[in-house]
């Protein structure tokens, strides 16, 4: 199967059992809008819950607040997304398609990234086990070649868009020959700058005195409260502060599902310290949000960093976390050193002071600021695209299966008896009842019992407790596992540990925890 129909079952999968759906489908939807249905709510909850726990509950010096979506318009002049926050976009005359331009160049260093990849295949299977591949790519000419291709692309890019030159950028797509996909034309017209914030008024006052934004990141609801919070919970620096909460930005080129999205959700933290730490520290959240993702159980091969050539307007440092999602590694997180950027500018805007009295140091100064910053649905479709399974099983018979990190699951047990008479629904519903206060459960008794554990896999639920007969004699129940379809006769006390080693929040976070001190800056 292509990576695009298995990509087109992730999706119809998403709506069948309840993930997702498109936003206004009754009217035929709204474009790179999206709705979460039951399925989906619960299980953005949990990965939301999973987030502000690793962060607010297990670090003593984060706490979380909850800023409105809504702010004062001149907080995005200070932020400086009135003047940069830009995508240089490009039409094709032929199809009337609009791109960014910086994604056609990206789209084309991804074309020359594979002819390398390609290249060390062939280098592999020539020379088999004596194959050396640090050693090739650092000799072969093909590949060498190829590399001062990307890099004379990227140069030029960087070049033109630090400098603004967006004329450029064309001659850069000019130069590299890009056609539109759809018309297969090379008909470009001029690149312009495109501001991707939405603006609506406030009140009864219209026009430019009225306007306001709604917020393109949820980062700055965490600046501007800054003093509040450091005087109110009385922080010391290093400390953090961590916001989950909606965004919205007027995309140009909205699609590939959830991944790029109008309206979003971040999950972001301004880590506050001192100046001249702020690269020990940025190589601390570099690494420990890597672990983070680690705990998911993913595969780390699903992983890696890229560093970023062209740096933001706020930042000194950047990288991102990249996932493999179904359409190839892209931008799951990033993480960034900002500077003292954002506090120092809303003290020019504010005419207020930002900072911080250091009893260790007897100085006041504005703090730097390290960032995290993971879009919510994004996390959400890496789970989703990665969890999605089709199987052959040893009998012949197909299954799908979700296998969503246990303890993010929309529905962690569901609790089957196997017959709808004889007791056995009376028995299944006391077991229900003792797990419902620790874990999202579901009583199913309709359809056979195969049929059943069919729709669980397909949800991605980790564990089916079923109640047979001998149940009522022995008071033991079958535990069956998602991923390995094995059964286990438990009694109720052992399902219980059984459920909590196994699909338990508690054991993630302790993991996490245990490993929290690595590369601590001292
Ligand atoms: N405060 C910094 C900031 O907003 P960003 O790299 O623009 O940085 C952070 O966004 C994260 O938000 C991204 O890594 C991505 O996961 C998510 N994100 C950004 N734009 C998005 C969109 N249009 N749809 C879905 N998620 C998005």
């Amino acid at each position: 199967m292509s990576v695009e129909d298995s990509f087109k079952n992730v999706i119809a999968h998403a709506k069948e059992y309840g993930f997702v759906f498109p936003s206004s489908e009754l009217y035929d939807g709204l474009s790179a809008v999206y709705d979460y249905g039951q399925a989906g709510a619960a299980l953005k909850n949990n990965i939301r819950n999973y987030w502000w726990k690793s962060m607010v509950q297990l670090h003593e010096n984060i706490v979380g607040i909850d800023a409105a979506i809504f702010m004062h318009p001149t907080i995005w002049k200070a932020s400086g997304h009135v003047d940069a926050f830009n995508d240089p976009l490009i039409d094709n005359k032929d199809s009337r398609k609009r791109y960014r331009a910086d994604v056609l160049i990206e789209e084309q260093i991804a074309k020359i990234s594979a002819k390398i990849d390609k290249e060390v295949e062939k280098g592999r299977a020539r020379f088999g086990d004596a194959f050396d591949e640090v050693q090739f790519r650092a000799t072969n000419p093909n590949v060498l070649r190829n590399r001062e291709k990307i890099e004379e692309i990227e140069r030029r890019m960087k070049g033109a868009l630090d400098a603004d030159d967006l004329q450029s950028l064309k001659q850069l797509i000019e130069d590299l020959e890009v056609a539109c996909p759809i018309s297969g034309t090379r008909n470009w017209t001029d690149v312009r700058q495109f501001n991707l914030m939405f603006s609506t008024e406030m009140g009864a006052v219209s026009g430019e005195s009225g306007t306001i934004y709604l917020r393109p990141e949820t980062a700055q609801g965490i600046f501007v409260n800054f003093s509040n919070v450091q005087k109110s919970g009385r922080m010391k620096v290093p400390f953090g502060i961590a916001q989950t909460g909606k965004a919205f930005r007027n995309e140009i080129v909205a699609r590939q599902f959830i991944f790029r999205m109008r309206e979003f959700e971040q999950m972001e933290m301004q880590f506050f310290v001192r100046p001249g730490t702020e690269m020990q520290w940025y190589s601390y959240w570099k690494q420990a949000r890597m672990r983070w993702h680690e705990q998911l159980g993913m595969g780390m091969d699903a992983y890696r960093y890229h560093d970023h050539l062209k740096l933001a307007h706020y930042a000194n440092a950047a990288c991102d976390i990249e996932f493999a999602f179904p359409f190839g590694f892209k931008e799951l997180e990033g993480i960034h050193s900002r500077t003292d950027f954002d506090l120092s500018s809303h003290e020019r805007h504010s005419g207020k002071k930002l900072r911080y009295f250091d009893p260790e140091t007897n100085e006041s100064y504005v703090p730097y600021v390290v960032e995290t910053s993971i879009g919510l649905d994004r996390i959400f479709l890496a789970v989703l695209s990665r969890a999605y399974t089709e199987e052959r099983l040893p009998d012949g018979s197909e299954r799908t299966v979700l296998r969503i990190p246990p303890f993010l699951a929309p529905i962690q047990v569901a609790v089957l008896p196997l017959v709808k008479k004889d007791g056995l629904p009376e028995f299944a519903l006391t077991v229900l009842d003792a797990l419902r206060y620790r874990y999202q459960v579901q009583y199913d008794d309709k359809d056979s019992i195969g049929k059943r554990y069919r729709r669980q896999d397909a949800l991605g639920t980790p564990m089916c407790v079923t109640i047979d007969h001998q149940s009522l004699e022995d008071g033991q129940v079958t535990v069956r596992v998602r991923d390995t379809m094995q059964q286990e006769r438990l009694t109720l006390e052992g399902l219980f540990s059984f459920l909590e080693r196994e699909v338990g929040l508690e054991p993630v976070l302790r993991a996490l925890h245990e490993r929290q001190s690595e590369g601590l800056p001292a």
